[in-house]
């Protein structure tokens, strides 16, 4: 996989929207996986600059969710429905239609995921999918020691990712929901792209597990060594456990303009 140190989260940001108005560019009717949580947030506002600049155009582009909350309301603001809605469908002046996801609040939830995984294959599957990474190595809802063939299903949370996710409820952790549909392991190695971004000192052990770890369930992150086309977005402090820290700078610094990421 490639690794790319960038100087912050906001470099990272403009990076990846950059890299998606050529996906765009190329590809009109690409479908984006978008993540949630804080990480991503600067890929969505500087892709929502590049279509206000005519540089990106999204006129076409599809979304598509990566995980999903069990039991919270239809409509509550913290469900990622809602967040993806708000974060990235709004701003970037898309309509709701162009935009699928799973069903959290569906009364036979395995039903659900399979027809999430069915949706996702009849859209032509997902272009790039943009995750970040749970202090614990998780990528979407995907705790560790999750199957790395796993498909989309009903998922529990570890008490540490309730912990971490508490911030978005008030900070109250009894109102983090238990259980999530999340897309699978093997779903999320689908993509033909997938881009991990992480950001802070907080993420830089897991930055390491995923990247020069085994590959191994216990850190799930790990699994995207086996993906074709992989990329790592890090910032300095994310990056500050990386050994081969000085291979990926060289190894960016030294690559053509016109590969792109
Ligand atoms: C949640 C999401 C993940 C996300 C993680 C990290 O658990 N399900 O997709 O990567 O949070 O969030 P943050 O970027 O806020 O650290």
């Amino acid at each position: 996989m490639e690794v790319v140190i960038v100087p912050d989260a906001k470099a990272g940001g403009e990076l990846v929207a950059r890299t998606l108005a050529q996906l765009l560019a190329r590809k009109p009717d690409t479908l984006l996986g978008v993540a949630t949580g804080s990480t991503p947030l600067p890929v969505y506002r500087a892709l929502a600059e590049l279509v206000r600049s005519g540089e990106a155009d999204v006129s076409r582009a599809r979304i598509c969710q990566l995980d999903e909350y069990v039991g919270l309301p239809a409509g509550h603001p913290e469900s990622y429905r809602s967040v993806v809605l708000r974060e990235v469908v709004a701003p970037l002046g898309l309509s709701p239609e162009a935009f699928i996801g799973p069903d959290g609040t569906a009364e036979d939830l395995p039903a659900a995921c399979e027809a999430y995984d069915r949706a996702l294959a009849e859209a032509g599957g997902v272009d790039l999918q943009l995750l970040g990474i749970g202090t614990d190595g998780h990528i979407g809802f995907n705790e560790p020691c999750s199957s790395l063939a796993s498909r989309t299903r009903i998922k529990t949370l570890t008490e540490r990712t309730r912990a971490d996710n508490a911030r978005f409820f008030g900070g109250d952790v009894a109102q983090v929901p238990h259980h999530v549909i999340t897309q699978g392991i093997g779903t999320i190695l689908d993509a033909r792209h997938v881009v991990l971004l992480a950001t802070g000192e907080g993420k830089a052990e897991a930055v390491a597990q995923a990247v020069e770890g085994p590959v191994a369930a216990v850190c799930p992150a790990s699994a995207l060594q086996l993906h074709p086309h992989a990329t790592v977005v890090v910032d300095e402090a994310a990056a500050s456990r990386l050994k081969l820290a000085g291979y990926f700078r060289q190894t960016y610094a030294a690559k053509p303009h016109w590969q792109g990421l």
